[in-house]
């Protein structure tokens, strides 16, 4: 019984921890393969898994690159697809409506 027991906790930690895929680094969850086979085609994953942003962020990222950069443009559930994913996966830490402290070169000299 106290072996069931822990079996189901480890199974349920292993569902729980975050899952990194090896080769890119990018965060399991759900919608990541389309996210990587559209992502990773130009540069490495790495150009935002390293970052954060909110949905607005990365829409205009996108279209920067559409714009600019030869990338494709999405039908829309491919779209909604991507961009669920990374601004869930990649959101902004600070979720408080608070805004961050602000730096010493926003702050008026002494
Ligand atoms: C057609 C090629 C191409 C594809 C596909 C592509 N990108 Fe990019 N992306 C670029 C180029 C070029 C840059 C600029 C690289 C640099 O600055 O060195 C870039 C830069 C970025 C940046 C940094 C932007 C900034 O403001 O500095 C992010 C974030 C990014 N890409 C995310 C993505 C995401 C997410 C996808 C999938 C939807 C994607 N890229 C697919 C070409 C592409």
């Amino acid at each position: 019984m106290k072996r069931v027991a822990s079996l189901l906790l480890l199974a349920s930690l292993g569902f729980c921890a975050e899952q990194i895929d090896p080769a890119t680094g990018m965060k399991i969850a759900e919608g990541w393969e389309t996210v990587r086979d559209n992502c990773t085609v130009c540069h490495s994953a790495k150009m935002y898994t390293m970052t954060t942003g909110t949905r607005q962020d990365w829409i205009t990222a996108i279209k920067w690159m559409q714009e600019t950069q030869g990338l494709w443009e999405f039908d829309p559930e491919t779209e909604k697809t991507i961009l669920d994913y990374l601004s869930k996966e990649y959101a902004p830490k600070n979720t408080s409506r608070r805004r961050p402290l602000l730096t010493s070169d926003l702050l008026p000299p002494k």
